[in-house]
């Protein structure tokens, strides 16, 4: 899980690193929603590194941090004290909220703190498809803001990472065959489903298996395709799409995740 999560902060380095240099004369107009927050840093063994948020406290961008987990939310807010003491970065500068919720049933709240004419992201970092809902997200796309300035610059939407947690989903395709006896597969299923926002993924995860029998298709493809369900429920909004994926070699090449970002303007 490492190299992921190695890749999934070195990715939103580089994403901040640009969005600084853009807005470095006026930070207050790029607002970061992290909806996992986390605790505020990664461990990696012995390690450890920023998380998402400590990432972007650092960069003095303004954010609004949601966790679900008690414990979590808890320490989140004892390390952000922490290292704003130990930096010259002032609270009220950059902490717009931190809420103990969950982003799914929170996300109408949260979207009202996007003002309608600053440059924002959300980065989704579910640990597993039951934490993030279609609906979460399609809400968060159908969102909409213009820059002041100049005045005919076109209507932007939130900008999106998401951590799409396809090594969970495909864990879950495994109880497909014991959904219609086994109350626990079925609920397991139903969260998959919620991820994706309808049932298709399940025709595809099945015509897959059958290729799958008959030796036409990799389990590459088979990500990919469930990947894809994913991007096309974005259509027609999407305006540019950039896709990650790799391999963490401690687990003997298996493909652990995917990484996909969805930059929109129109
Ligand atoms: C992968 S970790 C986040 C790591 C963090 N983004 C980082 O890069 O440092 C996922 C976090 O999301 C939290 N979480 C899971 N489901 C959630 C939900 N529905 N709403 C808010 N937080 C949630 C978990 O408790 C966990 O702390």
């Amino acid at each position: 899980m490492h190299t992921h999560t190695r890749i999934k902060l070195k990715l939103l380095k580089k994403y901040f690193d640009i969005c600084h240099h853009y807005h470095k004369d006026n930070l207050r107009k790029f607002y970061h929603i992290d909806t996992y927050a986390g605790d505020g840093y990664t461990e990696f063994g012995n390690e450890k590194a920023l998380g998402s948020p400590l990432l972007a406290i650092q960069k003095g961008f303004q954010c609004f941090l949601l966790e679900k987990n008690k414990r979590h939310f808890k320490k989140l807010g004892d390390n952000i004290s922490d290292f704003l003491e130990k930096s010259d970065i002032k609270n009220e500068k950059v902490i717009l909220g931190i809420l103990n919720k969950d982003c799914n049933t929170a996300i109408e709240e949260i979207l009202k703190e996007v003002p309608p004419y600053c440059h924002s992201l959300f980065f989704l970092d579910p640990f597993a498809p039951k934490d993030l809902k279609w609906n979460t997200v399609q809400k968060i796309i159908e969102h909409e803001y213009k820059f002041k300035s100049p005045r005919d610059m076109p209507l932007r939407r939130p900008e999106l990472i998401i951590n799409l947690p396809i090594s969970g989903i495909k864990r879950i395709t495994g109880k497909l065959k014991d959904e219609e006896n086994n109350p626990e597969a079925k609920k397991a299923v139903g969260h998959v489903t919620d991820f994706f926002g309808s049932i298709q993924w399940k025709e595809i995860w099945k015509k897959y298996e059958m290729d799958r029998v008959k030796g036409a298709t990799t389990s590459e493809e088979s990500r990919d395709a469930l990947k894809n369900l994913h991007i096309g429920n974005f259509e027609p909004q999407i305006n540019e799409v950039c896709r990650m994926s790799h391999h963490d070699n401690s687990l003997e090449g298996n493909p652990i995740g995917s990484i996909l970002m969805w930059p929109r303007v129109r």
